[in-house]
């Protein structure tokens, strides 16, 4: 072994392993879900159907979509114990941590958490899909004072969402847009959240605990904590008038600019103009112009300057706005997103059987001694 190994920092363009589950082509700047390009799906699938493609690697029959949507429903009711960790968490945790810790809750009171049989996996994970929607919804509600809504059964995965967030039926334009948004959200390959998902897996530990740390993972500002960051810099910008000012400032202070960059994308990210487009009938429903010049000023200036591209949460974080999220929401909802591709690498990280632990390059003080230490004979 060499005594200078190549240290590959972030495991930036390395390799670590197949998986069926999804593809990235920087090359041709696509996506494919189990083959079929995000963009196709977007447009001619539920999100739903996409989270079973994502599972069971092709898309249901509408037998199995009944089924699948028939067991979704039957857990969508927010759990009352789950109700009182929220009750006491919200107004002093992030959401984030309030989403985190009801999934750990969830794990803890799940007698059958060690049963990592592929039916028990996709058990839990239709159930955890099922409830995060109340979760999340729950969280926003709580924070303004409001009571639960109860879940509909007659409604769609996104519309439920929505209508549990929001109280009324969603309007076509919300509810289309959103779909397509938890449709681009829902799996990116090796991403952080997603790899430590499979690391946790790659030691036999248990669902619930790989999920838990994979939102550790998305919470952060580099990964999926940027498409709440997005909407704090509208608000700190303002309007379009002030970019050009505001960018001055904030590239001279060396500030990453979220929203923008990614680090395998690297001429733009292939699901920026699905989700930019959903964003375009928003404004035009909403009739909001003016986040429309602020959108395409910063975008056109940013790229002018650093040639660094927008990514996928660029376009989501105003959307989210628009239709009524508050911003600190925006995150848990890319939770209810991606774990139906956590859930589909887990499947896969367990089928390898393989424990993943990369080996270091050691650069700390050479071998010392403690002063009177005898070795025994
Ligand atoms: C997601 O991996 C995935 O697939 C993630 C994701 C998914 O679906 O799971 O796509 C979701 O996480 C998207 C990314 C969301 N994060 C942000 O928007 C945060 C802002 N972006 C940056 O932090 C950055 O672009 C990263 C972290 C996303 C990627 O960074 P890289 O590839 O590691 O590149 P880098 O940080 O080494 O940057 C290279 C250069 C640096 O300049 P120098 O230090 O060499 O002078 O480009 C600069 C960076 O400073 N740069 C930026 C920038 N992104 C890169 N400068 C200002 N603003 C930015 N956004």
């Amino acid at each position: 072994m060499s005594d200078t190994p190549e240290i590959k920092k972030g495991l930036a363009g390395v390799t670590v392993d197949h998986t069926a589950v999804s593809k990235v082509n920087v090359d041709t700047n696509s996506l494919l879900y189990r083959g079929y390009p995000v963009q196709e799906l977007a447009a001619m699938r539920s999100f739903e159907e996409v989270v079973y493609l994502l599972w069971y690697g092709e898309l249901p029959t509408a037998e199995q979509l009944a089924q699948f949507q028939r067991i979704e429903r039957s857990h969508r009711t927010l759990d009352p114990a789950i109700a009182r960790v929220i009750d006491q968490l919200v107004g002093t945790a992030h959401p984030m941590d309030i989403v985190r810790t009801a999934v750990s809750m969830l794990g803890a009171s799940d007698p059958t958490a060690w049963d990592s049989e592929p039916h028990a996996i996709l058990d839990k994970a239709l159930a955890l899909f099922a409830q995060l929607p109340g979760i999340v919804a729950y969280i926003q509600r709580c924070e303004r004072g409001l009571g639960a809504i109860a879940p509909r059964d007659d409604l769609g995965y996104a519309a439920n969402f929505l209508w549990m967030t929001f109280g009324e039926e969603p309007h076509p334009v919300a509810r289309e847009a959103f779909d397509v948004s938890m449709t681009l959200y829902a799996e990116h390959s090796f991403n952080a959240s997603t790899f430590t998902a499979r690391v946790v897996t790659s030691t036999l530990s248990d669902y619930y605990s790989a999920v838990v740390a994979a939102i550790g993972a998305l919470k952060g500002p580099l990964h999926g904590g940027a498409n709440e960051a997005v909407m704090r810099t509208f608000e700190e910008i303002g309007d379009a008038s002030r970019v050009t000012g505001w960018l001055d400032e904030a590239l001279g202070a060396k500030r990453k600019i979220m929203g923008f960059g990614h680090r395998v994308y690297k001429r733009g990210d292939s699901r920026v103009p699905t989700m930019h487009a959903a964003l375009d009938t928003l404004i035009a429903h909403y009739g909001r112009p003016d986040i429309a010049d602020l959108y395409d000023r910063l975008e056109a200036e940013f790229v002018a300057r650093k040639g660094i591209y927008p990514n996928l949460d660029y376009p989501s974080g105003p959307a989210y706005h628009l239709i009524g999220f508050d911003t600190a929401i925006f995150t848990p909802i890319f939770v209810a997103s991606r774990v139906a591709g956590w859930t589909a690498h887990i499947q896969e990280q367990l089928a390898s059987n393989a424990l993943i632990r990369p080996l270091s390059a050691y650069n700390g003080p050479a071998e010392r001694h403690i002063e009177g230490y005898v070795a025994d004979e």
